[in-house]
């Protein structure tokens, strides 16, 4: 191997290393929510049909509101479960393609909610296909929320 294979390899192996952990924290996401729900359970499939390594905690109810609490998730925009990717918080059934958006435009926010459990919304799905308008909420700093997309 000459000196030049040599040094190629080295820097492609540089350039390589910065983007390999940007993937990762993009698409590595924990998820905390109670072992019994079910909807919380088709919403991680949703996640990891769409390409996300997702860590799985399953809490208590207390231990539930309190992560809400600490996160900044107030109770009028609380769902059933919560998450965490890059330094956002994800409450409740928001769709993948909105939690690549928000890693990819990196808002400065709290990060994003769907309140409640709209029927249709990702892990919600009705049997009959019905469906439900609902908004997925980017939440600010100063609590305050604004509509990040409109399904
Ligand atoms: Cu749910
Ligand atoms: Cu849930």
């Amino acid at each position: 191997m000459s000196l030049r294979t040599i040094f190629a390899c080295c820097f492609t192996l540089l350039l390589a290393s910065p983007a390999l952990g940007a993937t990762d924290e993009q698409s590595s996401i924990e998820v905390w929510k109670s072992s019994t729900c079910g909807c919380c359970g088709k919403w991680v499939k949703h996640l990891e049909d769409n390409g996300f390594v997702v860590k799985v905690n399953n809490a208590r109810s207390s231990t539930l509101a309190q992560i809400k609490r600490q996160a900044g998730i107030e109770k009028k925009l609380s769902s059933c479960h919560t998450a965490k990717i890059g330094g956002y918080v994800i409450e409740g059934h928001v769709p993948a393609a909105d939690i690549k958006r928000l890693v990819e435009e990196h808002p400065d926010a709290i990060g994003l909610t769907v309140p409640k459990m709209p029927i249709g919304s990702p892990g919600m799905e009705h049997p009959s296909g019905e469906s439900e308008p609902y908004d997925v909420l980017l939440v600010k700093k100063d609590g305050s929320t604004g509509v990040f997309a409109s399904h």
